[in-house]
């Protein structure tokens, strides 16, 4: 009975609620009558009902009324109009306030059950859309109650009631792009686009068409005519991601589409009006790339309205508990594992580790135990394993030319994991030098000196 679809006909005529409840039922629905619009509100109070069918000429309140009513407290719930002297001003009216379908009397029975199961089907389209958009709120959830981070939730939830723009700043694997979503979902602008644009990865002759878009046949290459991010994210937020990374020239391009709000495709003539809200991100020091002549300072102003700072995961230890369990709850549910235990000593070891690479290490971290540790419970000795700083006789075995490394002399041993550690950090860095000799916490000409004296260099 109560997998049947159930549907509220609300009509003052008695003859056709009758051969309608009777039409429906047979068709295995649950019908429920309504004479008039204050017992049709009264029913969608008391109980849930998926579709409503709902006559326009209704006694009291009538059915225009009654269906703006419904619409704005139920607004999931598909109405179908039906009309005995349907006029198209009416049935537009209708449509105007949110009807899915509007029916001509007399009543067809064929013609009613195809409106039924349409305005059903987008009820449950509907409701489907809800539970996504819940799975996305909830993977984009920030965990962390340190007080750092209840911090930064109460400036999240102060920036996103504004349209200002923001410049989100952290070390990497922090949380940046985390941030910048849950700006966007609290926003006003949450059913608009969120698109993303990494400065760092589109090449400088590429970027201004991808930002901008281009007209087709307006550079080699160019064979369709392509929006750009900009208008992509109309109506939305543009999240500008490692912004301190987009070249000088292109800078500027930037700065004037965000003093005019318009833009110009490349190769095109006309001016093009954007509604976007910018959100930009860096792991650099702005103030050092303005100084070395890297960053325009007049950009950087435009862009830091509402400076926003993701704190290191080493200054709120507090959360490091509290994301192990969230990233072991979901890299088992991932891998179809049965949830591991973290044993006092295991959680020990993982809060006093200084996460470098911050959240970001710390889920892979995570994701490692759950496929290599073992199943049951995760302790010291497992953490040891995967954790690269304490985990020295791994760290060396895995080196491609370790063989008999055992019998190296300790200080050959330690200059090759010290080799291992710094590709390692350049690796995660993107061979960004300064990024990498940061979070290894040395000067960058201290690190560029090991690299020299340890052979390191890129060779790809
Ligand atoms: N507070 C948090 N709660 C849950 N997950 C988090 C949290 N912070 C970060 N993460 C997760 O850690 C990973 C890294 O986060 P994110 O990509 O937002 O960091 P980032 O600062 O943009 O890093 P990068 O500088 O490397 O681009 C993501 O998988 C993200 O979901
Ligand atoms: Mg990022």
């Amino acid at each position: 009975m109560s997998d049947q679809p159930a549907i509220l006909v609300v009509d003052d005529e008695k003859n056709i609620l009758t051969a309608l409840a009777r039409a429906l039922s047979l068709d295995g629905y649950a019908v429920v009558t309504a004479a008039s619009g204050e017992e049709a509100l009264r029913v969608v109070e008391e109980r849930s009902v998926d579709l409503v069918m709902l006559d326009v000429k209704l006694p009291g309140m009538d059915g225009l009324e009654v269906l703006g009513l419904l619409r704005s407290r139920s607004p999931d719930t598909p109405v179908v109009m039906m009309s005995g002297h349907g006029t198209i001003e009416t049935a537009v009216r209708a449509t105007r306030l949110g009807a899915f379908d509007f029916i001509e009397k007399p009543i067809n029975v064929e013609r009613i059950l195809v409106a039924v199961s349409n305005a059903l089907q987008l009820g449950r389209l509907r409701r489907e859309n809800v539970d996504l958009r819940r799975q996305i709120e909830a993977r984009y959830h920030l965990v962390g109650d340190s007080r750092p981070m209840r911090e930064l939730r109460d400036r999240i939830a102060t920036t996103a009631q504004t349209n200002g723009r923001v410049l989100i700043r952290g070390e990497n694997g922090t949380g940046k792009e985390l941030v910048a979503r849950q700006i966007h979902q609290l926003s006003k602008r949450r059913t608009g686009p969120f698109v993303r644009m990494n400065c760092a990865a589109v090449p400088n002759e590429l970027i201004e068409s991808v930002l901008f878009g281009h007209e087709k046949g307006s550079f080699t290459g160019a064979t369709e005519t392509r929006r750009g991010k900009f208008e992509q994210a109309n109506k939305g937020t543009l999240f500008l991601d490692e912004i301190g990374d987009m070249g000088v020239q292109m800078q500027s391009k930037l700065l004037r589409v965000l003093q005019e709000g318009e833009l110009e495709r490349v190769g095109g003539s006309e001016m093009i009006s954007v509604d976007v809200r910018v959100i930009s991100a860096t792991n650099k020091n702005l103030e050092d790339e303005i100084r070395h002549g890297r960053f325009r300072e007049d950009l950087y102003y435009r862009i830091n309205v509402i400076p926003l700072t993701v704190p290191p995961l080493r200054d709120r230890r507090d959360d490091i508990s509290l994301l192990c369990d969230h990233f072991l709850r979901s890299a088992s549910d991932e891998h179809g594992r049965k949830m591991p235990r973290l044993a006092v000593d295991g959680a020990q070891a993982l809060c006093a580790y200084s996460w470098p690479g911050n959240v970001r290490e710390l889920a892979n971290i995570i994701d490692r135990l759950v496929i290599l540790g073992p199943s049951d419970v995760i302790d010291a000795a497992a953490v040891a394993q995967v954790l690269p700083l304490q985990a020295l006789e791994p760290a060396c075995a895995e080196m491609p030319d370790t063989a008999g490394g055992d019998e190296l002399p300790l200080r050959e041993r330690v200059r090759m994991l010290e080799r291992e550690l710094i590709e390692r950090e350049l690796g995660r860095h993107s061979w960004n030098i300064s990024s990498a000799a940061r979070s290894l916490g040395l000067e960058r000409s201290h690190l560029y000196k090991k690299m020299a004296n340890l052979g390191i260099g890129r060779n790809d």
